[in-house]
């Protein structure tokens, strides 16, 4: 056989190897009907990513994580591009006469642990896991999540939030600012925690309006989330427990 011949025959060979592995490791990625249509992919698994996933599930690979970058912002901080997202969200919602107060931001892994044995002794262990995380668990550990109120305090931390102005502001505006509503009322099968209708999560404004306009969770959209082939037996409610950041 003509040497540009064989030449040719490993070229193509290259290539189909090199093809087959690229769908093998294809098939081993989280698959997100959502989040496809991004140029560039998102990241679901480091704690630095914007994108990052956590849940009972998916902890943090370092427990003590902190992160890199913390900013100050209206009392509480936040990572970089969450703190610059809630302030402007902040002064947007003031403009239009609605107040909202930042509760709390980042916490270290020793404060999460600390709230989450106080709701432990109040409630005890099943109550305390579907309101409060573990440390190592929690999306304010990574600096993206913030508990918001209403200046005057009412509903703080209760599911009736989301009846104040600055609950409903922030269900129908937080997402131009690439927050959303991370906790869903009737969705505690898919995130592992009950309604929070304060609890904002930083995503970035792409993945918030694809989020919020598709009326779906974080697990969802980053293709992380199983339906089952039965529904489940109970229907999660809202909270009944008092506050919980
Ligand atoms: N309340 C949320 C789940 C947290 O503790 O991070
Ligand atoms: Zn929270």
């Amino acid at each position: 056989m003509p040497r540009q011949h064989i030449t040719t025959h490993i070229a193509i060979l290259g290539c189909v190897c090199l093809g087959l592995l690229a769908y093998l490791f294809h098939l081993d990625q989280p698959v997100s009907v959502y989040a496809g249509t991004t140029s560039t992919a998102q990241d679901f698994d480091s704690p630095g990513s914007v994108s990052v996933v956590v849940n009972k599930q998916r902890p943090l690979g370092d427990p003590g994580y902190v992160p890199a970058v913390l900013i100050e912002t209206g009392g509480i901080s936040l990572r970089q591009e969450a703190a610059e997202a809630f302030a402007q969200m902040a002064r947007d919602a003031e403009a239009s006469g609605v107040a909202i107060t930042a509760v709390s931001g980042f916490r270290t892994a020793e404060s999460q642990a600390r709230l989450h044995d106080a709701y432990t002794g109040r409630y005890g262990t099943e109550v305390a896991e579907s309101i409060s995380a573990l440390p190592g668990q929690s999306e304010h550990q990574t600096g993206l999540a913030v508990d918001i109120g209403a200046s005057g305090g009412e509903c703080s931390l209760k599911a009736c939030f989301e009846g104040t102005a600055p609950g409903a502001w922030a269900a129908a505006n937080a997402q131009r600012y690439g927050f959303i509503i991370r906790y869903p009322a009737g969705a505690e099968h898919i995130t592992g925690y009950a309604y929070e209708p304060w609890h904002l999560r930083y995503v970035g404004p792409d993945a918030a309006g694809k989020i919020h306009g598709a009326g779906i969770t974080l697990e969802e959209y980053a293709g992380l989330y199983e339906p089952p082939s039965a529904p489940p037996s109970s229907a999660p409610g809202k909270n009944a427990v008092e506050p919980v950041p």
